[in-house]
């Protein structure tokens, strides 16, 4: 019984390190070394190459190495008995929590903007009472930067596809509330999970009924955003700009405008990096839960793809 390390983009010696260390005894395939495909049971994933899990007859689970388990199901050649999970970690959800709070404060004070300015002119900033965030998705990592916020003193708002009630921050639920969340919130933060229908949610119809100025940040997924609609909106003035944590071809090439343009931020999928060392011990404890036929943790519902 082995687990298999697959991770082009990302050190799978890293993760395999990790897992040898904490788990002695484990034996540790690392993709693509030779290996036998009929010993795997359990993998540790991040873009896979499509198709290839097809070729594991004992497979049994597919773990994903960060809280988005996209890159696994948008790959239609994974068996359907193959359980797939995702990670739910501390430091994702604070670190998350921590990026979208420093971009919304460089906005309202525009820290940014007089770095690159490198005048002397003050400009006219907001406070936290001016401004209202919306965040679609309430998911885990939707809901702790939700929480950081409104603990910093923000009005901060949801919108999540299934009913969902949280004690201290109002949410919005299902298609025909998606606009009374927009219209209010002059900060938009996208931490929805992609699938087939949240494939570019943010596009024109949807900034068009944000309030003038409104400001987006999206560090879900660069597939979510319709690129041409952004600029169109920002350029018309709706709106005052945006943050991008996510592309859809990355690294963004040099010549896409999005890198010159004066009212968006661009950065290189940082907002929350799986930190190893802190999500193996869960993936360990699947991997137990799996030997042992216990049910397993954080399991996704693979019809809804999240
Ligand atoms: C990062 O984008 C993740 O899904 O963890």
């Amino acid at each position: 019984m082995s687990v298999l390390v697959i991770s082009p983009g990302r050190d799978p010696e890293v993760w395999a390190k990790e897992l040898r260390n904490q788990h002695p005894g484990l034996n540790v395939f690392v993709y693509p070394e030779e290996h036998d495909k009929e010993e795997v049971e359990f993998a540790v994933s991040w873009k896979h190459p499509r198709g290839i899990y097809k070729n594991y007859p004992n497979l049994k689970v597919i773990a994903s190495m960060g809280a988005g388990v996209d890159h696994i199901t948008s790959d239609p050649d994974i068996p359907e008995h193959i359980k797939i999970t995702r990670v739910i970690d501390q430091d994702l959800s604070t670190d998350m929590s921590a990026f979208v709070l420093g971009l919304i404060l460089d906005q309202m004070r525009n820290l940014s903007l007089h770095h690159s300015s490198k005048k002397w002119e003050p400009k006219k900033y907001k406070r936290i009472r001016d401004v209202k965030v919306g965040i679609l998705g309430m998911g885990v990592l939707g809901s702790a930067v939700a929480k950081t916020l409104q603990l910093n003193g923000f009005e901060v708002s949801g919108w999540a596809n299934s009913a969902r009630e949280h004690e201290e921050i109002k949410i919005y639920n299902g298609a025909a509330q998606m606009e009374d969340l927009l219209k209010e919130s002059s900060f938009l933060v996208n931490l929805l999970p992609l699938t087939p229908q949240t494939e570019n949610i943010l596009n024109k119809d949807l900034f068009q009924k944000l309030p003038k100025g409104a400001y987006v940040i999206n560090v879900a997924r660069g597939e979510h955003l319709n690129e041409h609609d952004l600029l169109e909106m920002i350029d018309s003035g709706h709106l005052s700009g945006a943050s991008l944590d996510v592309f859809r071809k990355v690294p963004l090439p040099e010549e896409h405008p999005f890198w010159a343009h004066p009212k968006i931020q661009i950065t290189p999928h940082i907002a929350s990096v799986t930190n190893p060392g802190s999500v193996v011990p869960q993936i360990i404890k699947n991997y137990e839960h799996m030997t042992e036929d216990e049910e397993l943790m954080n399991v996704v519902e693979r019809q809804k793809g999240y």
